[in-house]
């Protein structure tokens, strides 16, 4: 069985964040979700992995590599332009042959990982195995509609009145059957070939699409809220490991600091990671918060938030909370006159005070 990981697309709803890197590439716990997806490729037995890329190519490469870091076989896909899921299937038919395989939304996690889903398409053979789980906004997702049997009778595309509650899981299991009905069908309103749509196309020629209802926790980390709770989801398992140097500080519960960072007179409750290199000082850390590496961080209390490479934060007199803070940026406390907000800001930033 092949591997097919689907990463391209815009990332409208995590901009300003996407407007300069890859949604794939946004971690979680200090560790971008793509390399979630392609570890849970490995610990399901997959060693041969394409993964489609769009215009952050470069980007994905750079970090991924030939995939020997994951002890896998990657290949590029380039897709022109975001033509939909069912696009990304029909241009890779050369790479995935006649082998089934797995397709894995790349901005998308799952705790269980993706083995007893592929244990599961093995033993029972189906053209096409779908992973549902129930939501609260069907209108965000692709819905399945399953008839009195348990079997799938409908499945749509975001539907402005769901008739139920099951969204399609980024995790989709194909044989090579999938194809033809890639093929067959046409652009949806928004333009993209649809793979909701190209499923459909299987039931509707009898074809075989077993349901498969995942019960643990499941991620679409395509905007803040979901970002910010894949964190929390990911970081509640996390195991302590303290390195870097601590003066007069407290670490309370599971909390990892990577190597070369420094906490002067701080307090740290956990869960929370912080990478390598870090400077903190005079600071609160509290439970879900991920600092990457280079971070620092001086008088401010920070929790439940995400803050990435090289930013500084400085002398907050509020507590940071429930925020995604990029590469590179700086939030600090300034005396100069006249006593004022000063931003500079990119598009499409959300920022809100006191
Ligand atoms: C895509 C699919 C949708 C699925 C979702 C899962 O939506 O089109 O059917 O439910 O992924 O993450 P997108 O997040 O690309 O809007």
């Amino acid at each position: 069985m092949k591997g097919l990981i689907l990463s391209g697309g815009a990332g409208t709803r995590l901009r300003p964040i996407t407007h300069t890197a890859a949604k794939q590439l946004v971690p979680v716990a200090n560790k971008p979700v793509l390399f979630y997806g392609l570890e849970a490729m490995r610990a399901a037995g997959i060693d041969e992995v394409g993964i489609v890329v769009g215009d952050t190519r470069a980007e994905i490469e750079a970090a991924v590599g030939d995939g020997s870091a994951f002890d896998l076989a990657v290949t590029y896909l380039p897709q022109d332009a975001p033509r939909g899921l069912a696009h990304a299937v029909l241009i890779s038919e050369g790479f995935l042959g006649d082998e089934p395989f797995v397709m894995y939304l790349g901005d998308n996690l799952l705790k269980e990982g993706i083995q007893p889903f592929v244990r599961a398409f093995e033993a029972t053979g189906p053209d096409a195995l779908i992973l549902l789980q129930k939501v609260a906004d069907p209108q965000s997702y692709g819905i399945a509609e399953l008839d009195g049997d348990g079997c799938v009778s409908r499945l749509v595309e975001k539907p402005a009145e769901p008739r139920s509650d099951l969204a399609l899981v980024g995790v989709y299991l194909f044989t090579p059957a999938v194809f033809e009905s890639v093929k067959a069908i046409e652009p949806s309103a928004r333009g993209e070939l649809e793979i909701t749509d190209a499923i459909q196309h299987m039931v509707d020629r009898g074809l075989r699409v077993e349901p498969h209802v995942v019960t643990g926790w499941w991620k679409d980390t395509g905007k803040l809220e979901d970002m910010l709770e894949a964190n929390r989801l990911v970081l509640s398992t996390l195991v302590r490991d303290v390195q870097g140097d601590l003066h007069e500080t407290t670490i309370e519960g599971p909390v990892v600091v990577g190597p070369g960072s420094r906490l002067e007179r701080c307090t740290v409750r956990g869960p929370v990671v912080i990478g390598a290199g870090c400077r903190l000082s005079d600071t609160f850390v509290g439970p879900y918060t991920s600092l990457s590496d280079g971070v620092v961080v001086d008088h401010a209390e920070i929790e439940h938030s995400i803050v990435l490479e090289n930013s500084r934060i400085s002398h907050l007199s509020t507590r940071m909370s429930d925020s995604l803070i990029g590469r590179d940026c700086v939030i600090a406390h300034s005396d100069a006159r006249p006593v004022a907000y000063r931003f500079l800001v990119g598009d499409s930033c959300q920022i809100g005070i006191l």
